[in-house]
């Protein structure tokens, strides 16, 4: 078995348990050998490779980021991309790329596939919105660096009678920010499946201290979106790759707050740091899970998959159907979330 593989899209903590899990499962059970593409798909088109072996993935397991690097590059978008993958393919002998991305990236798995290369795709994202798995690896590490520095955004605003805003990331959905408020203990959660109501926010923080609290803190997804012509909004930029590029939600909604409310407003966005550093248990132990199955399937000759968790068991879905709808927070866990936010809070 020869198999090429590749990271794209934001880096996210686990990438390179995924690549190690994949070496390791190829040399041990197949006695077969890896080719590691650099920069995603670039790497493929320009022959940017280097071969991976058990010895060289030594260290990997906790390390962040990805050894491979990873860009936002993809073959539909790049002067005859998809040849050049189609004679990566052949040049090296490869039964299959295993390519580990987010949406964008399994959207290309599924394409390539359609034309007729051999692809299997591994899902990753802190943001945890890739349908038909209810986890992506990366995801508990980006709740848990979250939830750390909620506890200790809690005595800061307790020390000084404010409300912090944390902003957290979370484009289309709210998965981190729901987590984090509830494993933080927010007064008040906005993600972007329910826009919110500022003067509502506002006048549950006021009704919050009036009651004898202190201090508030705040989570916003970088996604949040005010309820139309509530609140003023900039146009939000996009990078060369059409992406918008979020950030900044937090600073409005704390100002919003403080000008409303009249209580010192502050805020931190969290940005980067959660996707920095090294995996938690959780993710390492599910990035392996995820390179073994990717490996498998290779060997079953199940193309066109991406390897999921479903009901905590590692399954398979056709990436065409995985795509193109994303996973939003389940009503189940956005009510459990509204329990422990005001105005729920009667202490
Ligand atoms: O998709 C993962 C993610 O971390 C989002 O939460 C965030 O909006 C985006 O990537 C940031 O992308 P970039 O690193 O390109 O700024």
């Amino acid at each position: 078995m020869r198999i090429g593989i590749l990271t794209g899209g934001g880096d996210c903590p686990g990438l390179n348990a995924v690549i190690r899990a994949t070496v390791r499962t190829v040399e041990i059970e197949h006695g077969g050998t890896v080719v590691g593409f650099k920069d995603a798909w670039r790497g493929v088109v320009n022959d940017d490779w280097e071969p991976l072996t058990s010895e060289s993935c030594r260290g990997l397991l906790p390390r962040g980021g990805t050894v491979l690097g990873t860009s936002r590059d993809q073959p539909y978008k790049m002067d005859n991309g998809v040849e050049a993958v189609r004679r990566a393919v052949d040049r090296h002998g490869l039964d299959a790329i295993v390519a580990i991305g987010g949406e964008g990236s399994m959207g290309v798995v599924k394409d390539l596939h359609r034309d007729g290369i051999p692809v299997v795709g591994v899902p990753k994202t802190i943001d945890n919105d890739i349908g038909l798995t209810e986890m992506t690896f990366g995801f508990q590490t980006a709740v848990q660096i979250c939830t750390f520095s909620i506890d200790r955004l809690h005595t800061t605003a307790e020390s000084h009678d404010r409300v912090l805003v944390v902003e957290v990331m979370g484009r289309h959905v709210g998965h981190i920010a729901t987590w984090a408020g509830l494993a933080g203990g927010a007064a008040v959660t906005l993600v972007p499946e329910e826009p919110f109501d500022i003067e509502h926010v506002a006048s549950l923080i006021s009704g919050r201290h009036q009651r004898g609290h202190w201090s508030s803190i705040v989570v916003v997804a970088e996604g949040a979106v005010p309820v139309e012509g509530t609140m003023p909004m900039p146009e939000i930029p996009v990078d060369v790759y059409g992406h918008q590029v979020l950030g900044g939600i937090g600073h409005r909604v704390a100002a919003e707050i403080e000008r409303r409310t009249g209580i010192e407003s502050r805020t931190t966005v969290l940005g980067h740091v959660q996707r920095g550093g090294t995996p938690v248990a959780f993710d390492r132990v599910l990035a392996t899970r995820f390179g073994v199955a990717a490996v498998d399937a290779v060997a079953d000759g199940a193309l066109g998959q991406m390897v999921a968790l479903q009901a905590g068991e590692i399954t398979r879905v056709a990436v065409a159907e995985a795509v193109g709808h994303l996973k939003m927070v389940e009503p189940a866990m956005l009510r459990t979330s509204a329990i422990f936010q005001v105005p729920y809070d009667r202490t």
